[in-house]
């Protein structure tokens, strides 16, 4: 007997925890009796082209995780649409940012990977949860607050409920797990929260999603000032090739203290240093941590390393991606059949939130 049906004596059967025999479901699929296998949802906006923070701290652990969990990966072009893009300008970014996932190694066949607008459970289940939750939790969002400055003549409704769609993004999944930076903490946050409120008034329903960080949840820009985003325009693009990622280092900050090639540096405070962290060997790392203290190494030449060793992950992901870009059918059946898998979910939780709610009919 499932825990779920054990539950049903002590508890309504409208009350019990129904999404774990869906996930007894997909470990029967997956081959395993042992375990369910667990959810995770993750997201990324269709804003600009990816860059290495994405890369670093979403997209490694996308990649990661593909093989441990059941695994929904989404492009959220709904999100997107709180910037009020250019229309030909989102659909374009749409497609060059799912060809950015699946050329950093997410594998289609083991992950869905899908478009959030093609899956229209995700507005209707963000509408319920907007009714449950308090406005004085969106307005504690420090997201909204930074992108209220940055988009002063341009402050809509869909920019403060934002997290709500994006709690919906994850529990409609009933996703256990969310691998993503730092910035979206406070979201997560709230995310659960929302969860606690529904399984309080409507009956255990969801999961609570946990964040699951990277080794790089908080990169930071080129400025060396804010972490790395496509509106600071700070970012190291994950398409750049080696020239124009030089060109942008050549512009980057180092160690401020260091004004001169022969004044001796600390690389500790150096913002180009933390990126060693992330793409070069220990070994070189000790090489130029030594260089930079004696003066033995200028920070052109440590720049001109970094690009060389960024090279080595850009330059296989720019390969695939061109690879990707020339075989559109592929990219739309792709996406096509992550749509239809995610709808299918999907709809299995609005099924069960409409009847709890008390919309439509009882299940
Ligand atoms: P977005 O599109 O800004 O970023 C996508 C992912 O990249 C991470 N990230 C970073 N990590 C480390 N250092 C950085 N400088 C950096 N910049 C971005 C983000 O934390 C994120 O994991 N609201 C989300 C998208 C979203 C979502 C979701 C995420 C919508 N629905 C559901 C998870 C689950 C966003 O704007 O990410």
């Amino acid at each position: 007997m499932s825990r779920c049906a054990a539950q049903k004596g002590a508890l309504s059967a409208n009350r019990c925890a129904w999404w774990r025999d869906g996930a007894l479901a997909t470990a029967a699929r997956a081959g395993s009796d042992a375990r369910p296998m667990a959810r995770i949802m993750s997201g990324v906006q269709p804003t600009g082209n990816l860059h290495i923070g994405n890369y670093l701290g979403a997209l490694v652990n996308w990649v990661r995780l593909q093989a441990e969990y059941d695994a929904f990966f989404s492009i959220v072009d709904l999100h997107a649409l709180t910037q009020r893009p250019d229309p030909e300008a989102l659909r374009r970014a749409v497609r060059e940012v799912a060809i950015g996932v699946l050329a950093s190694g997410v594998d289609p066949e083991r992950a869905t990977v899908f478009v959030q607008s093609h899956v229209p459970q995700h507005t209707e289940l963000a509408w319920v949860l907007t009714c449950l939750t308090p406005l004085g939790d969106l307005n504690r969002m420090t997201q909204f607050k930074d992108k209220s400055q940055h988009q002063p003549d341009n402050v809509n409704t869909g920019l403060f409920t934002y997290p709500v769609l994006q709690t919906a993004d994850i529990v409609l999944y009933r996703a256990d797990r969310v691998p993503v930076g730092e910035d979206q903490e406070q979201h997560l946050e709230l995310a659960r929260e929302t969860v606690r409120r529904f399984n309080h008034v409507y009956g255990e329903t969801f999961p609570e999603p946990q964040v699951v960080k990277s080794n790089a949840p908080r990169v930071m820009g080129l400025d060396g000032e804010s972490k790395m985003s496509k509106s600071r325009n700070n970012e190291i693009g994950l398409f750049e090739t080696a020239d124009e990622t030089m060109q942008k280092l050549r512009g980057a900050k180092t160690d401020p203290a260091r004004l001169r090639k022969t004044d001796k540096g600390t690389p500790e405070v150096c913002n180009i240093f933390s990126y060693h962290g992330f793409f070069t060997s220990e070994s070189q790392r000790a090489e130029i941590a030594a260089g930079c203290r004696s003066a033995q190494l200028g920070c052109v030449d440590c720049k001109k390393m970094l690009c060389q060793n960024l090279e080595q992950v850009k330059g296989p992901i720019r390969e695939r991606a061109a690879e990707l870009r020339s075989k559109p059918a592929e990219l739309d059946a792709i996406l096509a059949h992550g749509a239809s898998r995610a709808r299918a979910e999907a709809e299995k939780t609005m099924e069960m939130v409409r009847s709890r709610v008390g919309l439509g009919v009882r299940a």
